[in-house]
């Protein structure tokens, strides 16, 4: 309880998933959540959730690649208190029709661009002169293992969360002397809409490529948000880290 205690969270794509075990979370600990998801009625759902348990919570529509989305949800959270501790880049484009580079569209790369890239870049923009003011704030980046490694059949969708890294570093470097963090969380397989099927047999593929033997949960991903949105990650900025059951850091797959 309290750990990020009066603070203000913006966390982008709330309304489902790991969005939202992050509002939740942000929100037992004490923090101010503003939901920023173009979901409606989900995101009403999670205000809800979260003031049911005594927590404080608000939903503004965003879609977060419009810039005038982003300015609206940037000035109702600094209505709150004139302060923004915290922002959640989590918003992504989802398709289940990721394509190999001979076959992407277009379409495909710019509303991946749009979305997570740009988007992340825009409410970061939009926010980072409350943090400078305040000299202090901490952005944590939902990213993905796959902006550290290649899979199949996700060029644009790969290429974006790599950029995301990059992104991070950048602006980890320009504004550490304000103390404003920024770090990227790599998630592995985690269980949400977007998963595959229990009796799909990559469900079994991604569960062997972990050496925990599973996917993980929305939950699991939020608390390591948690920490580097907290005070207790006040001497980390830049990093990369993954919440991936081991993926990325052995060689689990040549098991199968
Ligand atoms: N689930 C996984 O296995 C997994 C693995 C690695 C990384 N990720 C990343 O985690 C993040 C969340 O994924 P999830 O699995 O919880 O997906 P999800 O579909 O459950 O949630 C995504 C949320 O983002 C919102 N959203 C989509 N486009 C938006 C936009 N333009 N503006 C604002 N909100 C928008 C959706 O409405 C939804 O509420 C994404 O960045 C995804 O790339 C997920």
């Amino acid at each position: 309880m309290d750990r990020i205690k009066s603070k203000v969270a913006i966390v982008t794509g709330g309304a489902n998933g790991i969005g939202r075990a992050i509002c939740e979370l942000f929100a037992e600990e004490g923090a101010w959540v503003l939901i920023a998801d173009i979901e409606e009625a989900g995101g009403k759902e999670v205000v809800a959730a979260i003031r049911a348990k005594g927590g404080e919570a608000e939903f503004c529509r965003t879609d977060v690649s419009n810039p005038a989305d982003v300015q609206r949800a940037v000035a109702m959270a600094a209505a709150h208190n004139g302060r923004i501790d915290i922002l959640c880049n989590n918003a992504a484009y989802l398709s289940p029709d990721f394509h190999a580079a001979l076959e992407s569209t277009d379409e495909e790369w710019r509303r991946c661009i749009d979305v997570a890239l740009l988007g992340t870049h825009s409410l970061t923009k939009a926010t980072l002169p409350y943090m400078i003011d305040q000299q202090q704030g901490s952005i944590v980046n939902i990213v993905s293992i796959q902006g550290m490694e290649g899979m199949m059949t996700s060029a644009a969708y790969t290429a974006t969360k790599a950029a995301l890294l990059g992104y991070a570093m950048s602006v980890s470097y320009d504004y550490g002397l304000q103390n404003i963090r920024i770090n990227s969380l790599c998630p592995g397989p985690i269980q949400t809409r977007i998963s595959a099927d229990p009796n799909d047999p990559h469900l079994r593929w991604q569960c062997d490529q972990t050496t925990l033997g599973r996917v993980g949960y929305p939950k699991e991903v939020a608390w390591a948000a948690l920490f580097l949105a907290s005070d207790e990650a006040s001497f980390i900025t830049g990093v990369t880290l993954p919440v991936d059951g081991g993926w990325t850091s052995s060689s689990a797959r040549k098991r199968v």
